[in-house]
Order: C-alpha cells, then sequence, then structure tokens
C-alpha cells in the first residue's frame, strides 16, 4: 500500500528494483561512519535496508546523514543499486542491494534511548517501563506477529465451522472462575460494584439459551490472581460454546482450532490426540497437566507400606493419606549434601519427609525405611520401581494431594535436571473425568474444580448430596508439553441439576438468588444441552514461540505486582473522584 510518506516497505524491495525508484521510511537503526561514507541500516516493520551517503555523490544527503542518530524516523528517496561484492551481507534479505538516496527527511529525532534495543541482557523491568521500545525488538515483533496469525487462523476455522463471533459485557454482576474479581464502582447507584468478568461463562450459556447454537469469542478476562510467569491479570480467552454437543464433540471441534493454530505457527500436529483420565493423569503422573515426553511414572505402595511395621507412614494411611514413589536413574551416586538438597526440595514442593531406597552401583541396596521392612515387601518395591544399579526410589506418604504435588513436581524436576524432556516434541493430549468438587480445608467446604455450571456424570448424580468426593464431571483440559492450554466442560441445562449444585457447593437458597437467579430462571425457558471450552490464547502463542513468560507475546503486560510499569497503573483516585465513586478509602495509598 502506498502511503504519503513511504511508497514501499523496507523488504519489498529485491533485486528486480534495481535502477528503479522507491519511497522508503523508518527507524535510523545502526549507523556506521566509515570515514566519508556514512552506511545506515533503515528499519520498518518488515525488516532492514541499507541506504548510503557519499558526499562525492551528494553533499547535501551527506550533511543530513550526519545529522542522524539512532532510531531517528526518516524517509529517503532513490533509486535502488546492487551493492558492490566485497558489501554484500548473505544474512540479510535485502544484503544485495541498496540505496544511494536523492533524497533524505528527517521526520522526527529521537533522543538517546534508555537501552540497546536488541541487547539481551536489559532487565525486563526496564523493557517493560519502556515497552514502546522494547515493541521495536526483533522478538516482540515476532511474537506479536505470530499472535496475530495464529488469531487469524483461528478466526478463519470458526468462521468455517459457522461459529458467530458475539461480544458479551465486561462490567458485569460476577462469574465464577475460582479467582477474586475485579471491582469497578457504580457511580450512579451509590455503593454498588460491578465485577470484571473472569471469563464470559454466564453470558455464553445464556447466548445458548438466546438461540445462537455455536459462539466464540476472543475475549478479555480478568482475573484478581497471584501472578506466575503463565498469568496475568488480564489475559485473552479463545472462549467457545455450542449447543446440541456432549463431549466428543467439543474435542473433535477444539482438536481442528489447535490444528489450525499450531500450523500457522509452522508446526504439524495430528489429532485426535491421546486422552488421560483425571486419575490416571494423577497416578501415573501426579499431576492434572501431566508432561508425557518422557517417562519417570509414579507407582502406588500404599498396600507394600500398610503391611509394614512403620508406623509413622501407618498413621498416614489409616488417616486416608497415601503413598506413593518415582524412580530416578543414576543418581545413586549422590552424596549425602546432593541428597540433603534433594529432601529439602521435597519439604520445599510441601511434603512433611522423603524416604528413599538407593540401589548402588556395587549392587548393595541402602534405605533408612528397610528396617521396617521384610524381604518380601523389599523385593516388592524393587520389582514394582523395575529398580537397577544407580537407581534411587523415593517414597512421599501423605494426604493424596500432597503426594501427588511433590511427585509430580519432583518428576518435572528430575526430568528437566537429567535431560529425558525431548525439546522437540509437541505433546498434546486430553485430561477427562475430571473431579466435579475438591474439598477445599480453607473454606471448610467443596468447591468446584472447573466451575458450578459444570454437568456432573450421569452416573454419579446420587452421589451430589452424599459422596460429593466421588462425583466425577464431563470436564476437560487439554494439555500441551505439561501446560494447561484450555479446560471446558459439557454445562448443566437443567435447573434443577443446577440447583442441587449449587446446594451442594454451600451456597444458600438466599446466594443463588442473589447470585444466579437470571440463570436459573432463563434455564426453564428451553435450554438446549451445551458446552464448550476456553483456550488461553497468552499460554497458546507463549508456548508455541517458546517464550519464558506470557509477558513476551502481551503487548503492553503488567509485572508480578499487577503493575503496569510504563504509565504506573494503578494509579490514585483524586478525592474528587472518590466521592462520586462514594468511597472512602481506610488507608491512604503511598505515592
Ligand atoms: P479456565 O479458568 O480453565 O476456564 O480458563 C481457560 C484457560 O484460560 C487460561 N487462563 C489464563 N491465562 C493467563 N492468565 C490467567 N490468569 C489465566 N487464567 C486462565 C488458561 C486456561 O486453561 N469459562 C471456563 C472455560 C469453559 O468452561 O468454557 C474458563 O474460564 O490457559
Ligand atoms: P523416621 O523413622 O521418622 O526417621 O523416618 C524414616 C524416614 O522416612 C526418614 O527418611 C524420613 O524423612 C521419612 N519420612 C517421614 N515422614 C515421611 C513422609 N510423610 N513421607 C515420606 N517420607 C517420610
Amino acid at each position: 500500500m502506498e502511503l504519503t510518506y513511504k511508497k514501499q516497505s523496507c523488504t519489498e524491495i529485491n533485486e528486480n528494483w534495481i535502477g528503479k525508484e522507491a519511497a522508503l521510511a523508518g527507524w535510523a537503526s545502526t549507523i556506521r561512519d566509515l570515514g566519508g561514507i556514512i552506511f545506515v541500516e533503515l528499519r520498518d516493520r518488515s525488516g532492514l535496508f541499507q541506504i548510503v551517503a557519499d558526499p562525492k555523490i551528494n553533499p547535501q544527503v551527506y550533511e543530513t546523514f550526519q545529522k542522524l542518530k539512532s532510531e531517528y524516523v526518516i524517509q529517503v528517496k532513490g533509486k535502488i543499486s546492487k551493492r558492490p561484492d566485497d558489501t554484500i551481507n548473505e544474512k540479510l534479505q535485502t544484503g544485495t542491494i541498496e540505496m544511494y538516496p536523492d533524497e533524505i527527511k528527517i521526520l522526527s529525532a529521537a533522543k538517546t534511548l534508555p537501552f540497546i534495543i536488541e541487547d539481551e541482557a536489559v532487565s525486563e523491568d526496564i523493557r517493560l517501563k519502556y515497552r514502546y521500545l522494547d515493541l521495536r525488538s526483533e522478538k516482540m515483533l515476532h511474537n506479536l506477529t505470530l499472535r496475530h496469525k495464529i488469531v487469524t487462523a483461528i478466526r478463519n476455522y470458526m468462521n468455517s465451522l459457522d461459529f458467530l463471533e458475539v461480544e458479551t459485557p465486561i462490567l458485569i454482576k460476577t462469574t465464577p472462575e475460582g479467582a477474586r474479581d475485579y471491582l469497578v464502582p457504580s457511580r450512579v447507584q451509590d455503593g454498588k460494584f460491578y465485577a470484571l468478568p473472569q471469563s464470559p461463562q454466564v453470558f455464553k450459556q445464556l447466548l445458548m439459551v438466546g438461540g445462537i447454537e455455536k459462539y466464540y469469542q476472543i475475549a478479555k478476562c480478568f482475573r484478581d490472581e497471584d501472578l506466575r510467569a503463565d498469568r496475568q491479570p488480564e489475559f485473552t480467552q479463545v472462549d467457545i460454546e455450542m449447543s446440541f454437543v456432549e463431549q466428543d464433540d467439543v474435542i473433535k471441534m477444539t482438536e481442528g482450532l489447535i490444528k489450525e493454530a499450531f500450523k500457522a505457527a509452522g508446526v504439524e500436529v495430528n489429532p485426535p490426540f491421546k486422552r488421560l483420565t483425571w486419575r490416571e493423569a494423577m497416578d501415573r503422573f501426579g499431576s492434572d497437566k501431566p508432561d508425557t515426553r518422557f517417562g519417570l511414572e509414579l507407582f502406588d505402595v500404599t498396600d507394600i507400606m500398610e503391611a509394614s511395621t512403620f508406623e509413622a507412614f501407618k498413621a498416614v494411611i489409616a488417616s486416608g493419606g497415601t503413598v506413593r514413589a518415582i524412580k530416578i536413574p543414576n543418581i545413586a551416586h549422590y552424596s549425602r549434601k546432593d541428597m540433603d538438597d534433594v529432601r529439602n526440595l521435597a519439604i520445599k514442593f510441601g511434603a512433611k519427609g522423603l524416604a528413599w531406597v538407593t540401589y548402588m552401583e556395587d549392587g548393595t541396596v541402602k534405605s533408612p525405611v528397610f528396617k521396617f521392612l521384610n524381604e518380601e515387601q523389599i523385593a516388592e518395591i524393587q520389582k514394582r520401581a523395575d529398580a537397577n544399579k544407580g537407581d534411587i526410589v523415593f517414597f512421599v506418604a501423605d494426604q493424596p494431594k500432597v503426594v501427588f504435588d511433590v511427585l509430580g513436581r519432583f518428576r518435572l524436576y528430575f526430568g528437566e535436571k537429567l535431560g529425558l524432556i525431548d525439546k522437540s516434541k509437541h505433546d498434546l493430549l486430553w485430561v477427562v473425568d475430571f473431579p466435579l468438587f475438591e474439598y477445599s480445608a480453607e473454606d471448610d467446604r467443596f468447591v468446584s474444580v472447573h466451575h458450578p455450571f459444570t454437568m456432573p456424570a450421569l452416573e454419579d448424580l446420587d452421589k451430589l448430596e452424599n459422596d460429593k468426593g466421588n462425583v466425577k464431571s464431563i470436564a476437560y483440559d487439554i494439555v500441551y508439553n505439561g501446560c494447561e492450554l484450555g479446560g471446558g466442560s459439557i454445562r448443566i441445562h437443567d435447573s434443577e441439576v443446577q440447583e442441587r449444585v449449587f446446594k451442594a457447593l454451600g451456597l444458600s437458597e438466599e446466594d443463588i438468588k442473589e447470585k444466579f437467579d437470571f440463570l436459573v430462571q432463563a434455564f426453564k425457558y428451553g435450554t438446549p444441552p451445551h458446552g464448550g471450552l476456553a483456550i488461553g490464547l497468552d499460554r497458546l502463542v507463549a508456548l508455541l514461540t517458546r517464550s519464558e513468560s506470557i509477558r513476551d507475546v502481551i503487548a503492553f503486560p503488567k509485572n508480578s505486582q499487577a503493575k503496569d510499569l510504563m504509565s504506573d497503573a494503578p494509579g490514585i483516585a483524586s478525592e474528587e473522584q472518590l466521592r462520586e465513586l462514594h468511597i472512602k478509602l481506610r488507608n491512604m495509598p503511598k505515592v
């Protein structure tokens, strides 16, 4: 597209242009003054192009070149020429051509930048403070470009399947996804607050009641939770809901979407992806988002320990606990200090202790717990572990949640440390049959594993009241290389079941009425069976660009304190604003 200041982009120019006129514009990225001749790499979004000034050829242009500093915005016009052989740059797309401009204009001067754009040693805080400069880096441009391509591929795919993209509101009541809401005070209604959506969940279900049948949205979501590398307070979901579906329909549709999204990033994946039940994922990998690119699977030794004389383990088992183990190969040479470190790691991961058996290279076997076991039990452990010389088997005894968490993290730690993970693999899988509820000791009640609109497995409906811990759900997560990319469920479309689930969650009649009455009422007017899922777009792009953090694929992210270092948001509200919003602060914020 020809623009007023710029007729071509840098990399649009190739050898066919030799002898022809071009008009380029961009930033002066590197400037080299070779005593008499000045070379400038002009950079625009498309790439780099070399422009040259020689006082003997055009003294006026040369004079302007002398004024150039790094990151000045300039416009040049002139004929494209072939570079002399000795200045050809094979690494550059435009490395065989250049321009001695007839005209150069400085469109904008630039202060000295606070950092060198491509300098990888610059701290993230500095890059975030000057994000608009960081966006000029090749990495950020690449990431945002790929993000755009992935979103485009997703939109094309959804549109081809006749989905409607519908926007849902941002100022809402609440959507319970298990995080804290961001609240927005209402000026018009004294003392009342909107919540920002944690997801469009409730609205997409109401779209199904509304007969939309197939909905998607590239949706902004807001969650006030503790931030990590893969979490932002505001993030983007590819949010999807479909009517007249069962789990297999949603899975099949999503597999096509994943295939297209990966293809946009140049990665070929072939559905159908494998499926693991949640139970199997926990038992084998200690995680509901297992990385199955490597082995190191866990195994159960509860029965052996229960029959032993190890009172500490027996007490754990008697109180509903479990004992699981993992075999780590080729580490029997670990020193006492190494073993202390491993044990401290287990404790950091939440274990109360760590027991082990070492299968020494010389054939002897050592363990602090063998004194509690008979020969048969010792042999059975070796058999289950398939342990050989050089291996160590670690045991953790605790409540199942702790045991799986510790050993699951152990597995990842050693997988990484021992280089067992094949980083070239694209390991996609579904985890299905999640439990509907999990017990929260903190709240002393059962809470939803997904959200309260998830359909219980039909065969477990009669457990809703009296055996909550064993109700399975029709919920599924898609996992990529050990990261949860997305998740969803078949929803409850029967208001009676919905009310039973709300009650199982400990919501009183008043709570239900106050929070979800509109939804319960809506379901009474003819609701199709429906389900869907949401994929974390930032995570997807971060994984496909091999970024360490989702911050690297978001143009203007927040830091780990949910702060925007560039604009310094969140900011202080004036007394007048607060008064209008009927708000009085308990503490004055620190300036
Ligand atoms: P869920 O809460 O599992 O499901 O979210 C779906 C996906 O969104 C991404 N995600 C995040 N990404 C970045 N920062 C965050 N703070 C963050 N939180 C979640 C993850 C996650 O897998 N409404 C349901 C979906 C449904 O049932 O249809 C939901 O939001 O990749
Ligand atoms: P003790 O006889 O109490 O010294 O314990 C023997 C071994 O079992 C020690 O190595 C402890 O660290 C370990 N141990 C104790 N409690 C647990 C637990 N809950 N899980 C795993 N190992 C444990």
